[in-house]
């Protein structure tokens, strides 16, 4: 691939302007300045920089990010901040997206990325990938409430049941549940369902994937291992 080609599929900006980097001096590959936009490029392990900062060239990036509260999934954030903020222009430039949703005041485990497929592969209602949630309740959870989670509740303007296919009480008010589903504030309005309200909410897992050690806020590029967990249905 030739160097101009491969920097604009990075993120850095239009042909012509991945052109004047590359006229200014700016991109080096293997640490050696190229000023030929045609430089034909191995693909394979390819690092290179671009102003003195390193960058190692994806195909395409899977990224886990530890999402903290406040910040809403979407590039127009109205009340709170984005949670692409957290990314630089590189990587919105290529197309980050979500994958799936949390809420502004959900915390934990969102996956980003620019691969389409992968993004499918992962939120088809008909994929049933499994999503582990952790919460604090307003009040205690009665044993009641466990077998109705358990048995799926009906939810206004859904159609068939919710149910969680485990649920584990850590304490009084501190339940896990693992869903298949993913509506529109799923976990809320199930615990609602019950008679109980979720305080707050932590995303835990998706699919065999569990939320990597990482301070909220901060993210990771996924291995092949790890994008393979996530895609792990995990059986119902
Ligand atoms: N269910 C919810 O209610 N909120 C989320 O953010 C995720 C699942």
């Amino acid at each position: 691939m030739f160097l101009e080609k491969m920097l604009q599929s990075q993120g850095f900006g239009s042909r012509k302007h991945c052109q004047q980097l590359i006229k200014n001096g700016a991109i080096a590959v293997q640490g050696e300045v190229i000023t030929n936009a045609k430089h034909k490029l191995n693909l394979k392990n390819l690092s290179f920089s671009v102003y003195g900062e390193s960058f190692d060239y994806r195909e395409k990036v899977y990224i886990a990010l530890n999402k903290p509260q406040n910040y809403e999934c979407s590039h127009q954030a109205t009340h709170h901040f984005s949670v692409f903020d957290l990314f630089d222009d590189a990587l919105i430039n290529r197309g980050l997206q979500c994958v799936g949703r949390l809420d502004q005041d959900t915390s934990g485990l969102l996956l980003l990325t620019d691969d389409g497929q992968f993004l499918q592969a992962l939120t088809h209602p008909k994929k049933h990938v499994a999503k582990i949630y952790r919460m604090q309740t307003a009040d205690p959870v009665t044993e009641q409430q466990i077998q109705q989670l358990r048995q799926g509740v009906e939810l206004r303007k859904e159609s068939g049941v919710f149910a969680a296919t485990e649920v584990i009480q850590h304490a009084e008010n501190e339940l896990q549940l693992t869903i298949h589903q993913g509506v529109y504030h799923q976990v809320k309005r199930m615990l609602a369902a019950v008679g109980n309200k979720v305080e707050r909410l932590h995303r835990q897992q998706i699919g065999a994937l569990a939320l990597p050690e990482l301070e909220q806020g901060k993210w990771i590029y996924l291995t092949d291992h790890q994008v393979e967990l996530a895609k792990t249905r995990m059986s119902i």
